[in-house]
């Protein structure tokens, strides 16, 4: 298969985030497998951006509860509620949220003691129904901006794509 790694240090992170959702776009043609996605976003992610955890929590009880996906990095904690943390902000509001320090998050949830800072994006599908979260955590304080938040959204877009039908 081609396209398995991709080095985007030095990179400017509008390109960057094109050239990851075009190679997401390529790797996943043909599959209709949310789960599969979720891996295979979350280690392309992750290896380009070599952040400290990169990963997905999925909606399991709509409006209540989200539970670890597929993601890499160390250890996460497995569930998490709506409105608890980075995590739940974000699911609970629909939004992608930044924040620039993690220490200063209301709710915040340690998996990692060197995460310093996190963006956590929504996941929607084809009927904006929410999915998940796509969630990463950096060593480095105020390591995510709008650019990381355009790109990322556009990346986990492929979750509301129309699908033909069955
Ligand atoms: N810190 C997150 C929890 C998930 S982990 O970072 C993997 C939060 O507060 O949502």
């Amino acid at each position: 298969m081609a396209e398995t790694t991709l080095d985007l240090a030095g990179v400017a992170k509008p390109e960057a985030y094109a050239e990851l959702a075009r190679q997401v776009d390529v790797v996943l043609e043909g599959i209709d497998d949310e789960i599969a996605a979720m891996a295979t976003i979350s280690s392309a992610v992750h290896t380009a951006m070599q952040h400290l955890w990169t990963g997905f929590y999925r909606v399991v009880v709509p409006g209540k509860l989200l539970r670890v996906g597929p993601y890499q990095g160390t250890v996460g904690c497995l569930e998490i509620e709506f409105g608890r943390g980075v995590c739940g902000t974000a699911a609970a509001t629909g939004k992608t949220v930044i924040a620039d320090d993690v220490t200063a998050f209301p709710g915040h949830i340690t998996c990692d003691p060197r995460s310093r800072s996190e963006i956590v994006v929504p996941v929607f599908d084809a009927n904006r129904v929410l999915l998940g979260v796509f969630d990463i955590d950096s060593d480095q304080p105020g390591a995510f901006d709008t650019q990381d938040r355009d790109g990322l959204e556009s990346i986990v877009a492929w979750f509301a794509r129309p699908r033909a039908a069955a």
